[in-house]
């Protein structure tokens, strides 16, 4: 039996507190330990306290001393796009010069560019790829990631995508959660109307039988998929045993949250356009807000979703990077703290919750992640500074000092 023991941190922020998200007022309630310890056997967390209590059963185990420094549960990233090939650097210098994402899409950029070199990329350049973007995850703090397809939509290239993030899993420690997002883009070579059919009767029957996915997404927009289409695929997902997520009322508002509500989603992502009908609507359902404001940055935007009311009307918000190659490219959650406290007003203990414990349930696994109880993986994160909301108060300069998963250190700054 392994055992490691992490002393003296001046802030032992463990998120203990109720079994569920967290919702209005308990989103900033960090149940931080000062002096805090933490006693961890083969891989789960065993106790947690004050460092003098802690100390009395340390036995032979390992001793980590985090003396000056912040430990809190390695970020929960419940929106990623973590599989992709190339970059869009055309894209960022287009907007650069003041285009928008909808006219670089037009002009041959936008997320078609990304799919045609994710085709052509073969199964092992694309793991190639997905393990240098995962390490990235690691060295910003991140121990579990959404993972969602979406740059294939054949139905081979969807499936190479989620065979990749199933190869991750032996190759990578940070944890992937794939979902299958085959609607992201209707492909130049189908019409609309015959690519919702392959998703619908060949992609999402092959993607359930061959576990390849635990939810499903559609990018709901204008140009992209409608509001009829969009639910056409969710609900044959859900009868085909996926839970739901979606790409809701991002640059327009459709009434994509409405949607969502419907359905019963897990989730409803994006939500720059929703207004109070959408925020009731997910209030009712219960679906979780995973808000992503690297996108909203990263395109130049300036609005940014409507957090305050989300926290006011009770919705368990969740904070994710959108990390992909064209809206949003940012591993780093420590970014999106920033973002979050600078532009959306959240306090860092709200952010905080927002990026570990609600994004663990948000991904059905608040009772293994998210928070640093007993009982739960020992994923945890150790960065250079004394005050928690140093770390979206810093901003541009990596603070990680080391990040564990399942009690073992795998990223430390400076190397392993
Ligand atoms: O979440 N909005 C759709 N999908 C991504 C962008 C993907 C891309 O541009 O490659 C997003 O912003
Ligand atoms: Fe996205």
């Amino acid at each position: 039996m392994r055992s490691l023991a992490v002393l003296h941190a001046s802030q032992l922020v463990t998120l203990d507190g109720p079994k569920r998200p967290r919702v209005g007022a308990e989103m900033s309630e960090l149940a931080i330990i000062r002096d805090g310890g933490m006693l961890i056997r083969d891989g789960k967390i065993e106790s947690v306290g004050p460092s003098d209590e802690i100390e009395k059963n340390v036995g032979d185990a390992e001793i980590s001393d985090a003396r000056g420094r912040v430990v809190i549960p390695g970020f929960v990233d419940a929106h990623t796009h973590l599989v992709f090939a190339g970059n869009r650097l055309d894209d960022f210098e287009r907007r650069a010069r003041g285009e928008t994402y909808e006219q670089i899409a037009k002009a041959g950029g936008g997320i078609w560019s990304t799919v045609e070199k994710t085709r052509a990329a073969s199964e092992p350049d694309l793991l190639l790829q997905a393990k240098k973007h995962a390490n990235w995850f690691l060295r910003c703090g991140t121990t579990t990631a959404e993972a969602k397809s979406g740059y294939g939509l054949t139905v081979e290239d969807e499936l190479k995508i989620l065979r990749v993030m199933r190869q991750l899993k032996d190759r990578v420690a940070l944890e992937i959660v794939p979902t299958f997002l085959g609607a992201h883009a209707v492909p130049r070579e189908r019409s609309l109307d015959a690519y919702l059919d392959v998703v619908v009767t060949e992609m999402l029957p092959r993607v359930t039988q061959q576990k390849l996915a635990e939810f499903c997404d559609v990018f709901s927009e204008r140009g992209y998929f409608n509001i009829d289409q969009s639910r056409k695929i969710l609900s044959t997902a859900k009868k085909l045993g996926l839970s739901l997520r979606g790409h809701v009322d991002q640059l327009t508002k459709s009434g994509g949250a409405q949607l969502m509500a419907e359905m019963g989603a897990t989730t409803a992502d994006h939500l720059e356009q929703t207004d109070e009908q959408g925020i009731a609507a997910l209030k009712r359902a219960k679906v979780q807000p995973v808000l992503l404001p690297g996108a909203v940055y990263a395109l130049g935007l300036s609005r940014y979703p409507r957090t305050r009311e989300m926290i006011k009307a009770g919705l368990a918000v969740v904070l994710a990077t959108d990390f992909n190659p064209g809206s949003s490219p940012t591993p780093s959650m420590p970014m999106v703290l920033s973002l979050a406290c600078t532009q959306m007003k959240m306090s860092p203990a709200e952010a905080i919750t927002a990026s570990s414990v609600n994004a663990a349930y948000c991904l059905n696994r608040g009772d293994k992640i998210g928070s640093l109880e007993p009982g739960k993986l020992a994923n945890f994160a150790i960065f250079d500074c004394e005050d928690y909301r140093e770390l979206a108060y810093w901003f541009g300069m990596p603070q990680t000092h080391s990040v564990y998963i399942k009690g073992e250190c795998v990223s430390k700054s400076g190397g392993v």
